[in-house]
């Protein structure tokens, strides 16, 4: 399924949230075009979403020029998915009634692409008869809708009715786009940073944001595989579809590894583990006494390496975060620790490795060096699903 995602904004204070939609959406490789309504202009400026979309938003059914480019019904056709978030309660029963007196109801009524419907309104409203009848209809006719929150209003109420957060969005969106490539699989990850105890106070860490890692779980859950995520320190949301072990140190992580390695056929090992820890954690906090401190250091386990001696080992993916003489570092880790291939990223360029939202990687196999170039992560960890699924399974 290709990723052509209308996104259709109507008449709701939300609909300032839908700029931030359209990225979310295009995080996950689609691309977008917009539906204004009327009322949704009153909340968003054409010229943000056009801007964010990279794309002319359309808004009306009667613009002939318009129409000779890309007109309701090519519009309809050129859609697989069509997303009306915020969908107004106006919206919404327009819906229900098959009414077609703007372009994004008529473009609902001739497309035959997947829909979804995120109402937004206040909690009254949503409350009402009416709306619980609507949204059963709509969800009779195959339509899906991505329920709202609860919480404070724009208007000071509190109640159900918030649009759903825009990366709930984009979520259940991307159900949507799941495919089988390795479906029947079971695939653990390591993700994030850990943490090393100094004392109770201080402790040995590195810039790890659990990006790259957690793109990657979405990638493999969308690929159909039993994804399993052990994860160290993270500024990221966990993926909910996954099983998930919280660690805190390398040994920790170790343990939750070999714990859980036994019937995986892939392991990827994303983590950025600390090579080394305090030889003594001090129970009480080290007190500044003295114009030198010194902290011993004591080398952690491997935990990758230790995967790959593994009899029955899974395909063993490692990353390599490097800062100099990258491929060669990279080849010689891929010898070192004996596994099938090693993703390699220049982590001294901040545009792209820890905390950026992009990344470009070399693939470096035994048979060979494919580069996946600049993308955002999750395009990245696509590919790199991909190409493991195309070598290996
Ligand atoms: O040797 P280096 O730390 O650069 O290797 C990086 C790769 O090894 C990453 O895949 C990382 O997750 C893994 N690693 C590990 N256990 C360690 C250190 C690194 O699994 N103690």
């Amino acid at each position: 399924m290709n990723k052509r995602i209308i996104l259709g904004v109507s008449g709701s204070i939300a609909a300032y949230k839908s700029p931030d939609i359209v990225r979310r959406l295009q995080d996950l490789g689609a691309e977008v075009r917009v539906i204004l309504t009327g009322g949704g202009r009153e909340f968003v400026s054409e010229r943000s979403l056009q801007t964010v979309s990279k794309n002319k938003v359309h808004d009306n059914l009667w613009d002939s020029e318009a129409e000779l480019s890309m007109g309701h019904i090519e519009l309809a056709k050129w859609a697989d998915v069509v997303i009306i978030a915020p969908a107004s309660a106006n919206t919404i029963a327009k819906l229900c009634h098959g009414k077609a007196d703007d372009l994004l109801s008529t473009v609902i009524l001739a497309t035959s692409a997947s829909v979804m419907v995120a109402p937004s309104m206040n909690q009254q409203m949503y409350a009402s008869l009416a709306m619980k009848d609507n949204l059963e209809l709509l969800q009779k006719r195959g339509v899906r809708i991505i329920d709202p929150g609860f919480g404070e209003q724009a208007c000071g109420d509190v109640g159900e009715g918030r649009l759903a957060e825009p990366s709930e969005i984009a979520r259940q969106a991307s159900e949507l786009f799941q495919n089988n490539a390795l479906g029947g699989k079971r695939v653990l990850i390591t993700i994030g940073g850990t943490v090393e105890a100094i004392d109770p106070v201080r402790f040995l860490s590195n810039h790890s944001s659990g990006k790259m890692g957690m793109a990657l779980a979405y990638a493999s859950i969308q690929a159909g595989a039993e994804t399993t995520l052990v994860i160290g320190s993270i500024s990221v949301d966990v993926e909910k579809r996954a099983k998930t072990i919280f660690v805190t140190s390398a040994n920790e992580m170790h343990e939750a590894v070999m714990a859980n390695i036994h019937d995986q056929d892939l392991f990827i090992s994303c983590a950025a583990v600390a090579d080394y820890r305090p030889t003594k954690v001090s129970p009480n906090k080290i007190k500044k006494d003295s114009d030198k401190q010194t902290i011993e250091l004591v080398a952690n386990k491997d935990i990758l390496s230790d995967v790959c001696q593994l009899k029955d080992k899974p395909i063993c993916i490692g990353f390599a975060a490097e800062t100099e003489n990258y491929i060669n570092n990279a080849n010689q880790k891929l010898k070192n620790k004996q596994c099938d291939a090693i993703i390699l990223n220049d982590v001294s360029n901040s545009a792209i490795g820890f905390k950026s939202d992009d990344n470009e990687v070399y693939f470096i196999a035994r048979d060979g060096t494919d580069k996946i170039n600049k993308n955002s992560k999750q395009i990245v960890a696509e590919k790199i699903i991909k190409k493991i699924t195309k070598e290996f399974f």
